[in-house]
């Protein structure tokens, strides 16, 4: 990935390694993570449970700190959380007392009411939550709650947006759902997303690349291109190829 013409990197990790002390021992979590990622793309990070991913996207975030390693974004070292570059959290992220426009409107009390008024509208109706401004969350199904979590995200304009298995807690059906809508979202909004899942089929209908993480401590197995246009067809003969190498590279076999 270091053509002439090409951009610098957007978000790079050098060398990230990290262990967790316990009672004198020492968990190995993250072993020398290196990757270059471009401005605009969609990265999913993908590996077991328990290999590191959410340690990993909590380092480059700034919310933990590598043992060895650092994390650049736009040039500069990660040293703490930033504004500009927001968590998506599981339903559970949004607060219970606060009406959907409350939610989404949060982030932005620095803004001028009309202003905060344009942005809260328009990012309502981005993920197609339009009527519901007024209703509280008990009152939302997990889909429509999660949706208002992307929504609460997007208002503050961040340039990288960080997801760690956001859709986790949703039926597979609205799963599904919720994939076309973030695809559609950032087409649209051509953010720079790094994308923690443990789901095969998820990484391939989002990303553009794939690192494939082993169990821990978490190692770069390998990147893998999807290279397919959206909307993806998910019984294509590339689709399959895709999954039987990830499937590989995870060492799970691929008949059951
Ligand atoms: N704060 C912590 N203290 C001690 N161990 C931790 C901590 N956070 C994560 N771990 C351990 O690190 C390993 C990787 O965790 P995690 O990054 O959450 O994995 P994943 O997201 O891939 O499932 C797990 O064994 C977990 O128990
Ligand atoms: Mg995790």
């Amino acid at each position: 990935m270091t053509s002439a013409n090409q951009e610098p990197a957007k978000v790079v990790f050098n060398g990230i390694s990290k262990s967790f002390g316990r009672k004198g021992e020492s968990l190995r979590v993250l072993e020398d993570i290196n990757l270059e990622v471009q401005d605009g793309e969609f990265i999913c990070l993908l590996g077991p449970s328990g290999c590191g991913k959410s340690t990993l996207l909590n380092i480059v975030a700034g919310f933990e700190e590598s043992d060895a390693g650092s994390v650049t974004i736009d040039g500069e070292i990660v040293a703490g959380p930033n504004p500009q570059r927001v968590f998506v959290f599981q339903e559970y992220g949004i607060f219970p007392w606060a009406s959907v426009w409350d939610n989404v409107a949060l982030g932005l009390r620095h803004l001028s009411e009309q202003e905060r008024a344009k942005i809260v509208e328009a990012t309502i109706s981005m993920v197609g939550l339009s009527g519901f401004e007024a209703a509280y969350p008990m009152e939302l199904s997990g889909g429509m709650k999660q949706r208002v979590e992307v929504a609460r995200a997007l208002a503050v304009s961040p340039d990288v947006i960080y997801m760690d298995e956001p859709f986790g807690a949703l039926d597979s059906l609205t799963r599904l759902g919720m994939r076309a809508e973030i695809v559609r979202i950032w087409q649209q909004e051509k953010k720079t997303i790094l994308f923690v899942t443990h789901d095969v089929d998820e990484s391939i209908q989002l990303a553009d690349r794939i690192v494939v993480l082993t169990e821990r401590p978490g190692r770069i197995a390998d990147i893998v291109e999807v290279g397919l246009e959206h909307p993806r067809d998910l019984g294509s003969g590339e689709y399959g190829a895709i999954k039987n190498r990830l499937y590989d590279l995870l060492g799970v076999a691929h008949t059951i």
